[in-house]
């Protein structure tokens, strides 16, 4: 599958390894292409670098991770690439880094997730990667026994069947709950969050 990642930090560099590891095409996006030269040559013929909107429109899934301040400008560029596409959110609200953008989302009855969406008409949103910290995931992925658990929310059931085969193809235990607003309980906070809790856990805690 062609994966756009908007944001090549922590999160992205590292789930997009996963991805070009499992098969993937992972076309990286950052303000700053030229630095995302050597992920690409580390990485392989599967990954490329190029802008926000060229891996918006490159990728049939988009994951968004970039700090939850950049989405609104973001937004205005890209929104008309990714509707109907497949975007995997993997925001947190921190109102220390975020500032108002986090104060807005976290009050958004429909949870941070819900808050991006609604900059995107049309994006088929599914919350995903958000809670587990990105070294985890660089140390956990594949792991024998109960893998590490992916909460996933949305309010799309087949987008969301996509992004659970690529938790699994990222080596991970896919844990999908039924609307996006139910995504507020795996955000900053709550019991699941950072803790790398495995998938049997996670589905006793989110029922
Ligand atoms: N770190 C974790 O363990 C972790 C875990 C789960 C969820 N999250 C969440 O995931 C999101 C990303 O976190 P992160 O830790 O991966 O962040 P990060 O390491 O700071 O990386 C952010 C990436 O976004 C890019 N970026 C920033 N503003 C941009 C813009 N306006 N347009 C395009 N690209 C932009 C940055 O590159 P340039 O500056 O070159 O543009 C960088 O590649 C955050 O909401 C965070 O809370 C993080």
């Amino acid at each position: 599958m062609k994966i756009g990642i908007i944001g090549a930090g922590m999160i992205g560099s590292t789930v997009g390894k996963l991805w070009v590891d499992a098969g993937h095409e992972v076309r990286f996006a950052s303000r700053h292409t030229e630095e995302l030269k050597p992920l690409v040559a580390k990485l392989g013929e599967r990954a490329s670098a190029g802008t926000p909107s060229e891996a918006a429109r490159f990728g049939e899934v988009v994951m968004l991770t970039v700090p939850l301040m950049a989405v609104p400008a973001l937004a205005r560029d890209l929104a008309p690439s990714l509707a109907g596409k497949i975007v995997l959110d993997t925001g947190n609200a921190y109102e220390k880094r975020d500032g108002a953008a986090a104060a807005e989302a976290s009050r958004h009855p429909h949870g941070s997730a819900g808050w991006a969406a609604a900059m995107f008409p049309g994006a088929r949103w599914v919350k995903a990667f958000n809670s587990v910290y990105f070294k985890t995931l660089e140390t956990e992925a594949h792991r024998g026994g109960d893998q590490v658990g992916i909460p996933l929310a949305s309010d799309d059931h087949a987008a969301m069947d996509v992004a659970a085969q690529l938790v699994r193809d990222a080596g991970f235990d896919p844990v999908p709950v039924a609307s996006l607003a139910r995504g507020k309980e795996f955000e900053p906070g709550t019991k699941p969050y950072n803790t790398g809790m495995g998938g049997a856990e996670l589905r006793r805690t989110l029922g």
